[in-house]
């Protein structure tokens, strides 16, 4: 008798964003910067700012729960729980252990997946693996990440580019075809010092010499990572796309990682095919690493881009240098998103935090103070009065 093959479909979606916005006018008032320079190099407005109370494990359990409402089963029906992130909320445990509690699941394998922001794609294409062998049949993958904690708000070149929130999908396992088709992952090690976070690891362990020396923030190479993304995004996507037998005109929708708008136009160029096949929502978010592409993926389904037998790809890349792509037949009721993300709010979750212990003052001193102040105020011209001083407010 032959083995049924097993296909695994994304049954399950959800996301969320931290509440607190942070424009490039705010960032205007601690670097120096310009809407006009960020909109122009990164097509980025704002991005998302976790709050005080809020962790990686949070919104990735928020995000996960919506994910398998939507999905409609219970979350101790999950096996395994794959979270891509590159900002966990401990060394150890993972944040995948911390997501199973909060999430109410009693039975899964828990594990975080480190490929920055290629993490979600590589934690996608794993799941789908467990499924074809048969040995999951209910996979949680999330991307989650909290970026805003690791920047340096004195670096222009960083500091504009990243925000927070988390995406989660359920791919499950079934005998019906369609789903995930294929998959392509690659690592370029070249690329390991291009983006980078020195200090924290074995090789530099935190001391007050490596804080002194801001080596506990995230690093980049904007120019050398910009080359790399826009030559490999459009390859890696067409491996996958003719590993599944297909053409990138089958295609109906990209969800490509959002770091920038320009990158993005090159993916398009690269693959001879117009920008409105590329999902875009990195004007609101910024770039959120591994959550970037399961946030992007959820707001296109619930805005109605998506439907039934649909050729959808995830394509993203990141720090490694590593990139990844993933091809999938849609095979779920688009509504069924809404209803799952109304069903849970983040008072609806909590994380289980250590006994005797807190951190203190989670959020960097330049970020706070920024989120403290009220922003600039647009006075209506008629209302000014010449010699007047500026409104309370505004640096
Ligand atoms: N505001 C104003 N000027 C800025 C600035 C900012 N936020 N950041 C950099 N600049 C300046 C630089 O200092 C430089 O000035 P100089 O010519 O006087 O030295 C100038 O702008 C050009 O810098 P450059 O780095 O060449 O700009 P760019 O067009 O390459 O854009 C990035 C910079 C970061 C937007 C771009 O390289 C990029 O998007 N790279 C990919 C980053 C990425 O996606 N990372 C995530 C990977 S997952």
């Amino acid at each position: 008798m032959n083995t049924p093959v097993r296909h695994a479909h994304v049954t399950g979606w959800g996301r969320y964003a931290p509440a607190q916005v942070l424009t490039n006018r705010d960032l205007e008032r601690i670097v120096d910067t310009s809407d006009e320079w960020i909109v122009s190099r990164t097509g980025i407005r704002e991005r998302r700012v976790a709050a005080a109370n809020e962790t990686t494990a949070s919104m990735a359990a928020v995000a996960s729960l919506r994910a398998i409402r939507t999905a409609g089963i219970d979350p101790d029906e999950i096996d395994l729980i794959l979270l891509a992130t590159l900002t966990p909320d401990y060394w150890m445990p993972s944040t995948a252990a911390l997501v199973k509690e909060a999430i109410g699941n009693t039975r899964a394998a828990a594990m975080d997946v480190s490929a920055a922001c290629s993490g979600f794609v590589y934690a996608f294409a794993t799941a789908q693996a467990y499924i074809a062998s048969g040995l999951a049949k209910h996979v949680l993958v999330i991307g989650a990440e909290l970026l805003t904690r690791f920047l340096d708000y004195t670096d222009r070149s960083t500091c504009i580019l990243f925000g927070d929130g988390a995406g989660a999908v359920v791919l499950s396992a079934s005998e019906e075809p369609g789903g995930s088709l294929a998959f392509e992952m690659t690592t370029e090690p070249q690329g390991a010092y291009m983006i980078w976070l020195p200090a924290g690891g074995a090789k530099a362990p935190p001391s007050a010499g490596t804080i002194a020396r801001g080596e506990h923030y995230i690093r980049m190479e904007g120019n050398q990572t910009y080359r790399f993304a826009t030559r490999t995004m459009a390859t890696t996507a067409l491996s996958a796309i003719r590993k599944a037998g297909l053409e990138p005109d089958d295609i109906k929708l990209f969800i490509p990682h959002q770091a920038n708008n320009r990158i993005i136009e090159a993916v398009a160029k690269g693959l001879g095919l117009p920008m409105d096949r590329m999902y875009v929502n990195l004007d609101r978010y910024g770039n959120t690493s591994a959550a970037s592409v399961p946030i992007a993926l959820a707001e296109a389904v619930n805005e109605g881009r998506l439907d039934v037998g649909d050729r959808v790809v995830l394509v993203a890349f990141g720090a490694g240098f590593t990139s990844g792509a993933v091809a999938i037949e849609w095979t779920a009721d688009p509504a069924r998103g809404i209803a799952g993300d109304a069903a849970v709010t983040a008072d609806d979750v909590s994380v289980r935090l250590p006994v005797d212990w807190d951190s203190v003052d989670p959020i960097p001193e330049a970020l706070a103070e920024l989120m403290r102040r009220p922003g600039p105020v647009d006075v209506p011209l008629d209302d000014v009065v010449p010699g007047e001083p500026e409104p309370a407010g505004i640096s």
